[in-house]
Protein backbone atom coordinates (compact mmCIF):
# COMPACT_ATOMS: atom_id res chain seq x y z
CA UNK A 1 0.00 0.00 0.00
CA UNK A 2 1.28 3.85 -1.09
CA UNK A 3 2.23 4.88 1.99
CA UNK A 4 -0.46 7.59 3.49
CA UNK A 5 1.54 10.62 3.55
CA UNK A 6 2.81 10.45 -0.01
CA UNK A 7 0.32 12.82 -1.67
CA UNK A 8 1.73 15.08 0.73
CA UNK A 9 5.38 15.04 -0.56
CA UNK A 10 7.17 17.33 -3.48
CA UNK A 11 10.27 16.45 -5.11
CA UNK A 12 12.52 19.22 -4.26
CA UNK A 13 14.42 19.53 -6.68
CA UNK A 14 12.15 19.88 -9.21
CA UNK A 15 10.75 23.10 -10.24
CA UNK A 16 7.69 23.25 -10.17
CA UNK A 17 7.28 24.17 -13.91
CA UNK A 18 9.36 21.20 -14.77
CA UNK A 19 7.12 18.98 -12.58
CA UNK A 20 4.15 20.08 -14.24
CA UNK A 21 5.69 19.25 -18.01
CA UNK A 22 6.13 16.23 -16.48
CA UNK A 23 2.86 15.35 -14.84
CA UNK A 24 1.03 16.62 -17.95
CA UNK A 25 3.27 14.41 -19.86
CA UNK A 26 2.88 11.05 -18.20
CA UNK A 27 -1.15 12.02 -18.29
CA UNK A 28 -1.57 12.33 -21.76
CA UNK A 29 0.41 9.42 -22.46
CA UNK A 30 -2.35 7.41 -24.49
CA UNK A 31 -2.08 4.39 -26.01
CA UNK A 32 0.74 3.18 -23.85
CA UNK A 33 3.45 3.18 -26.74
CA UNK A 34 2.89 6.81 -27.22
CA UNK A 35 3.93 8.10 -23.94
CA UNK A 36 6.98 10.48 -24.59
CA UNK A 37 5.47 11.34 -27.62
CA UNK A 38 2.21 12.39 -26.38
CA UNK A 39 1.13 16.40 -26.19
CA UNK A 40 -0.46 18.29 -23.15
CA UNK A 41 -3.34 19.24 -25.93
CA UNK A 42 -6.41 20.16 -24.50
CA UNK A 43 -9.54 17.72 -24.01
CA UNK A 44 -12.46 19.80 -24.28
CA UNK A 45 -14.50 15.96 -24.98
CA UNK A 46 -13.93 15.50 -21.51
CA UNK A 47 -15.30 19.10 -20.06
CA UNK A 48 -18.43 18.25 -17.96
CA UNK A 49 -21.76 20.36 -18.90
CA UNK A 50 -23.47 19.45 -16.22
CA UNK A 51 -20.62 19.09 -13.41
CA UNK A 52 -18.16 21.83 -11.91
CA UNK A 53 -14.99 22.04 -13.10
CA UNK A 54 -12.29 24.65 -13.07
CA UNK A 55 -11.52 26.61 -16.58
CA UNK A 56 -7.90 25.61 -15.61
CA UNK A 57 -5.17 23.44 -13.29
CA UNK A 58 -5.83 21.07 -10.63
CA UNK A 59 -8.82 21.02 -7.95
CA UNK A 60 -9.73 18.20 -5.37
CA UNK A 61 -12.05 18.23 -2.32
CA UNK A 62 -14.92 20.45 -1.96
CA UNK A 63 -14.31 22.94 0.61
CA UNK A 64 -16.49 26.04 2.57
CA UNK A 65 -20.09 24.61 1.23
CA UNK A 66 -22.67 27.25 2.47
CA UNK A 67 -25.64 28.97 1.06
CA UNK A 68 -26.03 32.67 1.88
CA UNK A 69 -28.69 35.13 0.09
CA UNK A 70 -29.50 32.94 -2.47
CA UNK A 71 -26.27 31.15 -3.72
CA UNK A 72 -24.61 28.36 -3.07
CA UNK A 73 -20.71 28.61 -2.92
CA UNK A 74 -18.39 26.25 -3.18
CA UNK A 75 -15.22 26.51 -2.62
CA UNK A 76 -12.57 23.67 -3.29
CA UNK A 77 -8.62 22.61 -2.79
CA UNK A 78 -7.46 24.29 -5.63
CA UNK A 79 -4.05 24.75 -7.50
CA UNK A 80 -3.54 28.48 -9.10
CA UNK A 81 -0.33 27.65 -10.45
CA UNK A 82 -0.91 24.22 -12.29
CA UNK A 83 -2.47 21.38 -13.45
CA UNK A 84 -1.20 18.85 -10.34
CA UNK A 85 -1.88 18.91 -6.79
CA UNK A 86 0.24 21.50 -4.89
CA UNK A 87 0.20 25.55 -3.51
CA UNK A 88 -2.98 23.93 -2.07
CA UNK A 89 -5.34 26.92 -2.40
CA UNK A 90 -9.00 27.42 -2.35
CA UNK A 91 -10.51 28.39 -5.09
CA UNK A 92 -14.19 29.79 -5.66
CA UNK A 93 -17.47 29.42 -7.56
CA UNK A 94 -21.10 29.75 -7.01
CA UNK A 95 -24.17 28.69 -8.42
CA UNK A 96 -27.95 29.91 -7.88
CA UNK A 97 -29.17 26.27 -8.44
CA UNK A 98 -26.62 24.17 -8.09
CA UNK A 99 -26.31 22.95 -11.64
CA UNK A 100 -25.08 26.49 -13.02
CA UNK A 101 -21.55 27.80 -11.50
CA UNK A 102 -19.79 30.87 -11.95
CA UNK A 103 -15.97 30.43 -11.34
CA UNK A 104 -14.68 33.31 -9.18
CA UNK A 105 -11.18 34.29 -7.98
CA UNK A 106 -8.96 32.55 -5.37
CA UNK A 107 -10.35 33.13 -2.31
CA UNK A 108 -7.66 31.95 0.23
CA UNK A 109 -4.29 31.80 -1.92
CA UNK A 110 -1.24 29.58 -0.57
CA UNK A 111 1.24 32.22 0.58
CA UNK A 112 5.08 31.68 2.11
CA UNK A 113 4.40 30.35 4.70
CA UNK A 114 1.45 27.89 4.43
CA UNK A 115 -0.86 26.22 1.99
CA UNK A 116 -4.31 26.35 2.73
CA UNK A 117 -5.80 22.49 3.18
CA UNK A 118 -9.81 21.70 3.47
CA UNK A 119 -12.06 23.36 5.60
CA UNK A 120 -16.13 24.54 6.14
CA UNK A 121 -17.69 27.81 5.72
CA UNK A 122 -20.86 29.35 7.83
CA UNK A 123 -22.96 32.53 8.54
CA UNK A 124 -21.94 34.03 11.47
CA UNK A 125 -25.85 34.98 11.73
CA UNK A 126 -25.50 36.42 15.13
CA UNK A 127 -21.55 37.48 15.20
CA UNK A 128 -20.17 35.81 17.45
CA UNK A 129 -16.90 36.09 16.15
CA UNK A 130 -16.91 39.56 16.08
CA UNK A 131 -15.48 39.36 12.29
CA UNK A 132 -18.75 41.34 10.89
CA UNK A 133 -21.44 43.72 12.89
CA UNK A 134 -24.90 42.88 14.07
CA UNK A 135 -26.28 44.39 10.88
CA UNK A 136 -23.44 42.73 8.77
CA UNK A 137 -22.58 39.89 10.11
CA UNK A 138 -19.19 37.78 8.41
CA UNK A 139 -19.05 34.59 6.91
CA UNK A 140 -16.41 32.40 9.00
CA UNK A 141 -14.24 29.70 7.82
CA UNK A 142 -12.39 27.31 9.46
CA UNK A 143 -9.23 26.34 7.30
CA UNK A 144 -6.31 23.89 8.27
CA UNK A 145 -3.12 25.76 7.74
CA UNK A 146 0.02 23.77 6.74
CA UNK A 147 3.04 25.37 7.62
CA UNK A 148 6.25 26.35 5.37
CA UNK A 149 9.36 25.86 6.17
CA UNK A 150 10.28 29.09 7.18
CA UNK A 151 7.35 29.94 8.75
CA UNK A 152 6.81 30.72 12.68
CA UNK A 153 6.39 26.71 12.53
CA UNK A 154 7.63 23.69 12.25
CA UNK A 155 7.13 22.92 7.94
CA UNK A 156 4.40 20.24 7.61
CA UNK A 157 2.32 20.85 10.72
CA UNK A 158 -0.85 21.00 10.10
CA UNK A 159 -3.41 23.24 12.21
CA UNK A 160 -6.98 25.19 12.39
CA UNK A 161 -6.74 28.55 10.86
CA UNK A 162 -9.74 31.44 10.68
CA UNK A 163 -10.40 33.79 7.66
CA UNK A 164 -13.35 35.63 7.02
CA UNK A 165 -15.25 37.95 4.70
CA UNK A 166 -17.45 40.52 5.72
CA UNK A 167 -18.82 41.24 1.76
CA UNK A 168 -20.46 37.91 1.46
CA UNK A 169 -17.98 35.67 0.50
CA UNK A 170 -16.36 37.85 -2.43
CA UNK A 171 -12.60 38.75 -0.58
CA UNK A 172 -11.56 36.98 2.67
CA UNK A 173 -8.89 38.35 5.42
CA UNK A 174 -7.11 35.67 7.57
CA UNK A 175 -7.34 36.12 11.47
CA UNK A 176 -4.52 38.05 12.88
CA UNK A 177 -3.67 34.92 15.60
CA UNK A 178 -3.83 31.77 13.75
CA UNK A 179 -3.65 29.23 14.03
CA UNK A 180 -6.66 28.95 16.96
CA UNK A 181 -6.58 24.84 17.52
CA UNK A 182 -3.29 23.12 16.76
CA UNK A 183 -2.38 18.95 18.17
CA UNK A 184 1.64 20.05 17.42
CA UNK A 185 3.61 18.79 18.57
CA UNK A 186 2.18 15.13 19.08
CA UNK A 187 0.38 15.16 15.38
CA UNK A 188 0.74 16.76 12.49
CA UNK A 189 -1.84 14.97 10.46
CA UNK A 190 -4.83 17.16 12.40
CA UNK A 191 -6.69 18.39 9.39
CA UNK A 192 -9.79 19.13 7.76
CA UNK A 193 -12.33 21.32 10.10
CA UNK A 194 -16.06 21.11 9.33
CA UNK A 195 -18.27 23.77 11.52
CA UNK A 196 -21.56 23.82 12.31
CA UNK A 197 -23.92 25.37 14.63
CA UNK A 198 -25.31 22.78 17.71
CA UNK A 199 -28.74 24.39 18.08
CA UNK A 200 -29.91 22.74 20.97
CA UNK A 201 -26.72 23.58 22.71
CA UNK A 202 -26.13 26.94 21.13
CA UNK A 203 -22.52 26.61 20.25
CA UNK A 204 -20.64 25.65 17.40
CA UNK A 205 -19.43 22.30 16.84
CA UNK A 206 -16.30 21.50 14.79
CA UNK A 207 -15.41 17.65 13.58
CA UNK A 208 -12.20 17.18 13.09
CA UNK A 209 -9.53 14.23 12.01
CA UNK A 210 -6.37 12.85 13.40
CA UNK A 211 -5.93 11.29 9.75
CA UNK A 212 -3.29 8.93 10.17
CA UNK A 213 -5.23 7.83 13.82
CA UNK A 214 -8.51 7.11 12.27
CA UNK A 215 -9.83 9.61 14.76
CA UNK A 216 -12.70 12.25 14.67
CA UNK A 217 -12.29 14.98 17.02
CA UNK A 218 -15.16 17.39 18.37
CA UNK A 219 -14.57 20.59 19.71
CA UNK A 220 -17.34 23.24 20.68
CA UNK A 221 -16.82 27.10 20.54
CA UNK A 222 -19.26 29.99 21.06
CA UNK A 223 -17.05 32.74 19.00
CA UNK A 224 -15.31 30.42 16.53
CA UNK A 225 -12.24 31.22 17.56
CA UNK A 226 -11.40 29.83 20.91
CA UNK A 227 -12.33 25.70 20.56
CA UNK A 228 -12.78 23.37 23.71
CA UNK A 229 -12.45 19.79 23.33
CA UNK A 230 -15.51 17.76 23.48
CA UNK A 231 -14.60 14.14 22.24
CA UNK A 232 -13.16 11.47 20.46
CA UNK A 233 -14.77 9.17 17.81
CA UNK A 234 -12.82 5.78 15.97
CA UNK A 235 -13.39 2.41 15.67
CA UNK A 236 -12.97 -0.31 18.33
CA UNK A 237 -11.15 -1.82 15.77
CA UNK A 238 -10.17 -0.11 12.81
CA UNK A 239 -10.17 -2.61 9.74
CA UNK A 240 -7.91 0.10 7.65
CA UNK A 241 -4.61 0.97 9.72
CA UNK A 242 -2.58 2.69 6.84
CA UNK A 243 -5.41 4.13 5.46
CA UNK A 244 -6.24 8.01 6.54
CA UNK A 245 -9.60 9.39 7.43
CA UNK A 246 -10.69 12.80 6.20
CA UNK A 247 -13.49 15.61 5.78
CA UNK A 248 -15.53 14.23 8.25
CA UNK A 249 -19.21 16.28 8.60
CA UNK A 250 -21.77 15.58 11.22
CA UNK A 251 -25.25 16.81 10.71
CA UNK A 252 -29.03 15.60 11.57
CA UNK A 253 -31.86 13.83 9.79
CA UNK A 254 -35.60 13.09 10.01
CA UNK A 255 -35.93 8.88 10.00
CA UNK A 256 -38.34 8.11 7.33
CA UNK A 257 -39.42 11.91 7.13
CA UNK A 258 -40.59 12.21 10.66
CA UNK A 259 -38.83 15.34 12.62
CA UNK A 260 -39.73 13.31 15.82
CA UNK A 261 -36.87 10.99 14.75
CA UNK A 262 -34.21 12.41 14.69
CA UNK A 263 -31.09 10.71 13.84
CA UNK A 264 -26.99 11.78 13.55
CA UNK A 265 -24.69 11.12 10.17
CA UNK A 266 -21.63 10.99 10.47
CA UNK A 267 -19.77 11.34 6.88
CA UNK A 268 -16.16 9.73 7.27
CA UNK A 269 -14.16 10.02 3.96
CA UNK A 270 -11.35 7.19 4.15
CA UNK A 271 -8.59 6.81 1.77
CA UNK A 272 -7.61 4.52 0.56
CA UNK A 273 -9.89 1.15 1.97
CA UNK A 274 -12.88 2.58 -0.24
CA UNK A 275 -15.67 -0.10 -1.40
CA UNK A 276 -14.92 0.12 -5.24
CA UNK A 277 -10.62 0.57 -4.13
CA UNK A 278 -9.09 3.48 -3.35
CA UNK A 279 -11.06 6.90 -1.70
CA UNK A 280 -14.39 6.93 -0.94
CA UNK A 281 -17.29 8.87 1.13
CA UNK A 282 -18.12 6.14 4.07
CA UNK A 283 -20.97 6.80 6.56
CA UNK A 284 -22.25 6.39 10.21
CA UNK A 285 -25.88 6.62 11.75
CA UNK A 286 -26.15 7.41 15.34
CA UNK A 287 -26.82 9.28 17.90
CA UNK A 288 -25.20 12.83 18.97
CA UNK A 289 -25.73 14.29 22.50
CA UNK A 290 -23.82 17.64 22.40
CA UNK A 291 -20.36 16.25 23.36
CA UNK A 292 -20.41 12.60 21.78
CA UNK A 293 -21.25 10.74 18.44
CA UNK A 294 -22.18 7.15 19.20
CA UNK A 295 -22.80 5.10 16.53
CA UNK A 296 -25.57 2.68 16.17
CA UNK A 297 -24.12 0.10 14.19
CA UNK A 298 -20.46 -0.67 13.83
CA UNK A 299 -19.15 -3.56 11.84
CA UNK A 300 -17.13 -6.34 13.60
CA UNK A 301 -13.68 -6.31 13.90
CA UNK A 302 -11.77 -7.52 10.48
CA UNK A 303 -14.53 -6.59 8.18
CA UNK A 304 -14.28 -6.05 4.86
CA UNK A 305 -15.70 -2.20 3.01
CA UNK A 306 -18.62 -3.92 2.20
CA UNK A 307 -19.63 -4.34 6.08
CA UNK A 308 -19.96 -0.49 6.03
CA UNK A 309 -22.37 2.39 4.67
CA UNK A 310 -20.69 4.20 1.54
CA UNK A 311 -22.30 7.64 0.24
CA UNK A 312 -21.36 5.82 -2.95
CA UNK A 313 -20.12 2.82 -4.59
CA UNK A 314 -18.76 3.92 -7.47
CA UNK A 315 -15.15 4.89 -7.57
CA UNK A 316 -14.93 8.79 -8.00
CA UNK A 317 -16.94 10.27 -5.08
CA UNK A 318 -14.24 11.58 -2.36
CA UNK A 319 -14.48 14.38 0.12
CA UNK A 320 -18.14 14.48 0.62
CA UNK A 321 -19.38 17.11 2.98
CA UNK A 322 -22.91 19.26 3.36
CA UNK A 323 -23.70 22.43 2.76
CA UNK A 324 -24.36 24.75 5.41
CA UNK A 325 -27.38 26.67 6.16
CA UNK A 326 -28.96 25.08 3.40
CA UNK A 327 -32.69 25.88 2.40
CA UNK A 328 -35.27 24.17 4.89
CA UNK A 329 -32.62 22.46 6.28
CA UNK A 330 -31.83 19.96 3.90
CA UNK A 331 -29.19 17.74 3.44
CA UNK A 332 -27.66 18.77 0.44
CA UNK A 333 -23.78 17.47 -0.84
CA UNK A 334 -21.10 17.10 -3.25
CA UNK A 335 -17.85 15.12 -3.47
CA UNK A 336 -15.20 15.48 -5.75
CA UNK A 337 -15.55 12.96 -8.92
CA UNK A 338 -11.83 11.56 -8.21
CA UNK A 339 -10.17 9.12 -6.62
CA UNK A 340 -6.88 9.44 -5.37
CA UNK A 341 -5.60 6.56 -6.42
CA UNK A 342 -5.65 7.91 -10.21
CA UNK A 343 -6.44 11.61 -9.60
CA UNK A 344 -2.72 13.21 -10.81
CA UNK A 345 -2.76 10.81 -13.83
CA UNK A 346 -6.36 11.77 -15.17
CA UNK A 347 -5.95 12.65 -18.73
CA UNK A 348 -8.05 16.04 -19.35
CA UNK A 349 -6.31 19.29 -19.69
CA UNK A 350 -6.04 22.28 -18.98
CA UNK A 351 -7.81 21.10 -16.19
CA UNK A 352 -8.07 18.46 -13.50
CA UNK A 353 -10.89 17.59 -11.26
CA UNK A 354 -14.41 17.58 -11.13
CA UNK A 355 -17.08 17.95 -8.24
CA UNK A 356 -19.73 15.31 -8.70
CA UNK A 357 -23.51 16.23 -9.27
CA UNK A 358 -24.96 17.57 -5.99
CA UNK A 359 -27.49 15.48 -4.16
CA UNK A 360 -30.09 15.60 -1.45
CA UNK A 361 -29.81 12.89 1.45
CA UNK A 362 -32.63 11.52 3.23
CA UNK A 363 -32.43 8.89 5.63
CA UNK A 364 -34.95 5.79 5.28
CA UNK A 365 -35.78 2.77 7.44
CA UNK A 366 -34.18 0.03 4.65
CA UNK A 367 -33.58 -3.59 5.65
CA UNK A 368 -34.37 -2.78 9.62
CA UNK A 369 -31.36 0.07 9.57
CA UNK A 370 -31.28 3.38 9.12
CA UNK A 371 -29.98 4.22 5.29
CA UNK A 372 -29.30 7.49 3.53
CA UNK A 373 -30.95 7.91 -0.27
CA UNK A 374 -29.06 10.13 -2.29
CA UNK A 375 -30.77 11.72 -5.47
CA UNK A 376 -29.95 14.51 -7.73
CA UNK A 377 -31.05 18.32 -6.56
CA UNK A 378 -34.57 19.22 -7.23
CA UNK A 379 -33.46 21.82 -9.77
CA UNK A 380 -32.01 19.29 -11.79
CA UNK A 381 -34.91 17.20 -11.76
CA UNK A 382 -37.34 19.83 -12.95
CA UNK A 383 -34.53 21.18 -15.53
CA UNK A 384 -34.26 17.30 -16.84
CA UNK A 385 -38.50 17.71 -16.78
CA UNK A 386 -38.43 20.78 -19.01
CA UNK A 387 -36.58 19.25 -21.88
CA UNK A 388 -38.22 17.05 -24.48
CA UNK A 389 -37.49 13.31 -24.13
CA UNK A 390 -36.98 10.26 -26.29
CA UNK A 391 -39.95 8.12 -24.44
CA UNK A 392 -40.32 4.06 -24.86
CA UNK A 393 -42.88 2.06 -23.88
CA UNK A 394 -41.27 -1.09 -23.37
CA UNK A 395 -38.54 -3.04 -24.89
CA UNK A 396 -38.45 -6.75 -25.00
CA UNK A 397 -34.92 -8.18 -25.16
CA UNK A 398 -33.99 -11.91 -25.41
CA UNK A 399 -30.29 -12.73 -25.07
CA UNK A 400 -29.80 -9.85 -27.49
CA UNK A 401 -28.20 -6.43 -27.36
CA UNK A 402 -30.38 -3.59 -28.89
CA UNK A 403 -28.76 -0.12 -30.73
CA UNK A 404 -31.41 2.75 -29.30
CA UNK A 405 -32.87 4.62 -33.01
CA UNK A 406 -30.50 8.31 -33.11
CA UNK A 407 -32.70 9.86 -31.16
CA UNK A 408 -32.02 8.21 -28.21
CA UNK A 409 -28.07 9.52 -28.83
CA UNK A 410 -25.73 11.72 -26.96
CA UNK A 411 -23.03 12.56 -24.63
CA UNK A 412 -24.71 14.57 -21.99
CA UNK A 413 -27.68 12.71 -21.24
CA UNK A 414 -30.65 12.00 -18.29
CA UNK A 415 -31.87 8.10 -18.76
CA UNK A 416 -34.72 7.07 -16.61
CA UNK A 417 -36.15 3.44 -16.66
CA UNK A 418 -37.30 0.45 -15.68
CA UNK A 419 -35.75 -2.72 -16.04
CA UNK A 420 -37.05 -6.42 -15.01
CA UNK A 421 -35.04 -8.98 -15.58
CA UNK A 422 -37.30 -11.49 -16.11
CA UNK A 423 -35.21 -14.90 -16.94
CA UNK A 424 -32.18 -12.69 -17.97
CA UNK A 425 -29.07 -13.76 -15.92
CA UNK A 426 -27.46 -10.26 -17.12
CA UNK A 427 -29.40 -7.16 -17.95
CA UNK A 428 -28.86 -3.13 -18.95
CA UNK A 429 -27.70 -0.92 -20.60
CA UNK A 430 -24.67 0.23 -22.68
CA UNK A 431 -24.01 4.25 -22.73
CA UNK A 432 -21.17 6.30 -24.01
CA UNK A 433 -20.93 3.37 -26.96
CA UNK A 434 -19.16 3.39 -30.05
CA UNK A 435 -20.96 2.71 -33.35
CA UNK A 436 -18.95 -0.54 -33.69
CA UNK A 437 -19.91 -1.55 -30.54
CA UNK A 438 -16.05 -2.19 -28.85
CA UNK A 439 -16.35 0.44 -26.55
CA UNK A 440 -18.97 1.59 -23.85
CA UNK A 441 -19.77 2.15 -19.89
CA UNK A 442 -21.87 -1.27 -19.07
CA UNK A 443 -24.13 -0.59 -16.41
CA UNK A 444 -26.28 -4.17 -15.39
CA UNK A 445 -27.93 -6.25 -13.23
CA UNK A 446 -26.67 -9.50 -12.49
CA UNK A 447 -29.83 -11.61 -11.55
CA UNK A 448 -27.78 -14.63 -10.00
CA UNK A 449 -25.35 -12.57 -7.90
CA UNK A 450 -28.40 -9.84 -7.15
CA UNK A 451 -25.83 -7.02 -7.54
CA UNK A 452 -25.91 -3.98 -9.63
CA UNK A 453 -22.47 -3.27 -11.59
CA UNK A 454 -20.78 -0.07 -13.44
CA UNK A 455 -18.25 -2.21 -16.03
CA UNK A 456 -15.54 1.03 -17.64
CA UNK A 457 -13.18 -1.97 -18.92
CA UNK A 458 -13.99 -0.73 -22.53
CA UNK A 459 -15.50 2.98 -22.05
CA UNK A 460 -12.36 4.52 -23.58
CA UNK A 461 -9.03 5.44 -22.35
CA UNK A 462 -8.55 3.23 -19.30
CA UNK A 463 -5.49 3.27 -19.57
CA UNK A 464 -3.78 5.99 -17.99
CA UNK A 465 -3.09 4.90 -15.21
CA UNK A 466 -2.80 1.22 -14.09
CA UNK A 467 -5.27 1.40 -11.22
CA UNK A 468 -8.22 3.16 -12.83
CA UNK A 469 -10.49 0.55 -11.37
CA UNK A 470 -12.58 -1.41 -14.15
CA UNK A 471 -16.03 -2.38 -12.70
CA UNK A 472 -17.84 -1.50 -9.68
CA UNK A 473 -20.50 -3.63 -7.99
CA UNK A 474 -23.26 -2.81 -5.58
CA UNK A 475 -25.62 -6.03 -3.52
CA UNK A 476 -29.38 -4.50 -4.59
CA UNK A 477 -31.84 -6.76 -4.48
CA UNK A 478 -34.67 -6.21 -6.80
CA UNK A 479 -37.51 -4.66 -5.15
CA UNK A 480 -41.18 -6.50 -6.72
CA UNK A 481 -38.86 -7.88 -9.47
CA UNK A 482 -38.06 -4.80 -11.23
CA UNK A 483 -35.09 -2.00 -10.73
CA UNK A 484 -35.54 1.46 -11.36
CA UNK A 485 -32.61 3.08 -13.01
CA UNK A 486 -31.74 7.01 -13.40
CA UNK A 487 -28.20 7.60 -15.30
CA UNK A 488 -26.75 10.86 -15.36
CA UNK A 489 -24.06 10.77 -18.06
CA UNK A 490 -21.84 13.72 -18.60
CA UNK A 491 -18.94 13.81 -21.01
CA UNK A 492 -16.71 12.21 -18.54
CA UNK A 493 -18.75 10.35 -16.14
CA UNK A 494 -21.68 8.25 -15.27
CA UNK A 495 -23.86 8.28 -12.22
CA UNK A 496 -26.26 5.68 -11.68
CA UNK A 497 -29.15 6.16 -9.05
CA UNK A 498 -30.41 2.82 -8.74
CA UNK A 499 -34.17 2.54 -6.75
CA UNK A 500 -34.64 5.81 -6.51
CA UNK A 501 -31.29 6.21 -4.69
CA UNK A 502 -30.84 3.61 -2.44
CA UNK A 503 -27.73 2.88 -3.95
CA UNK A 504 -25.42 5.15 -6.23
CA UNK A 505 -22.52 4.02 -8.66
CA UNK A 506 -20.21 7.32 -9.56
CA UNK A 507 -17.57 6.99 -11.96
CA UNK A 508 -15.24 8.72 -14.45
CA UNK A 509 -14.96 7.62 -18.10
CA UNK A 510 -12.65 9.07 -20.94
CA UNK A 511 -14.88 7.88 -24.20
CA UNK A 512 -14.18 9.65 -27.66
CA UNK A 513 -16.30 12.68 -28.37
CA UNK A 514 -18.50 10.28 -30.81
CA UNK A 515 -19.14 7.77 -28.93
CA UNK A 516 -22.85 8.66 -28.05
CA UNK A 517 -24.28 4.99 -28.59
CA UNK A 518 -27.23 4.03 -26.07
CA UNK A 519 -27.75 0.23 -26.11
CA UNK A 520 -30.01 -2.25 -23.80
CA UNK A 521 -28.86 -6.00 -23.75
CA UNK A 522 -30.18 -9.27 -21.81
CA UNK A 523 -27.76 -12.06 -21.69
CA UNK A 524 -29.30 -15.80 -20.81
CA UNK A 525 -32.70 -14.75 -21.31
CA UNK A 526 -35.51 -12.19 -21.65
CA UNK A 527 -35.87 -8.97 -20.14
CA UNK A 528 -38.08 -5.90 -20.68
CA UNK A 529 -37.13 -2.71 -20.50
CA UNK A 530 -40.39 -0.28 -19.49
CA UNK A 531 -40.82 3.94 -18.84
CA UNK A 532 -37.60 4.34 -20.70
CA UNK A 533 -37.20 8.26 -20.84
CA UNK A 534 -33.87 9.59 -22.42
CA UNK A 535 -33.43 13.67 -21.95
CA UNK A 536 -30.81 14.95 -23.85
CA UNK A 537 -29.16 17.68 -22.03
CA UNK A 538 -25.80 18.91 -24.01
C1 LIG B 1 -8.69 15.03 1.13
C2 LIG B 1 -7.48 15.83 1.52
C3 LIG B 1 -7.70 16.56 2.82
C4 LIG B 1 -6.73 17.70 2.75
C5 LIG B 1 -6.74 18.02 1.26
C6 LIG B 1 -5.43 18.45 0.70
O1 LIG B 1 -8.69 14.69 -0.20
O2 LIG B 1 -6.35 15.00 1.63
O3 LIG B 1 -7.54 15.76 3.97
O4 LIG B 1 -7.14 18.77 3.53
O5 LIG B 1 -7.16 16.85 0.59
O6 LIG B 1 -5.54 18.89 -0.62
Amino acid sequence: MQAPQHRFFRPPVLSSWLFAALAATVAACAPPSSCFAASTADTPQWRSALHYTPQRNWMNDPNGLVYYKGLYHLFYQYNPHGNFWGDMSWGHATSHDLIHWEEHAVALPANQSEEIFSGSVVVDARNTSGFGTAKTPPLVALYTSVYKAGSRHEAGVQAQSVAYSTDDGVTWRQYAHNPVLTLSPESKQFRDPKVSWFAPGGYWLMATVVADAHVVKFYRSDNLIDWTFLSDFTLPNVPHRGALWEMPDLFALPLDGDPSRLKWVMIVNVNPWSIAGGSGAMYFVGQFDGTRFVADDVAPAGSDPARYHWLDHGADYYAAGTFSNAPSGKAVTIGWMSNWDYASHVPTAPWKGAMALPRELALKTIDGRPQLISVPPPSYVSMVKQLPATRIDAIDVSSATRDLARPARGSVQNIRMTIRPDTAQRVGLIVRASASGDVGTRIFYDTRMQTLIVDRSRSGNTWFSGAFSKAHIVNLPLNDGRLDLQVVIDRNSVEVFADRGRAVVTDLIFPAAGDNHVRVFAEGGDARFSDVAITDID
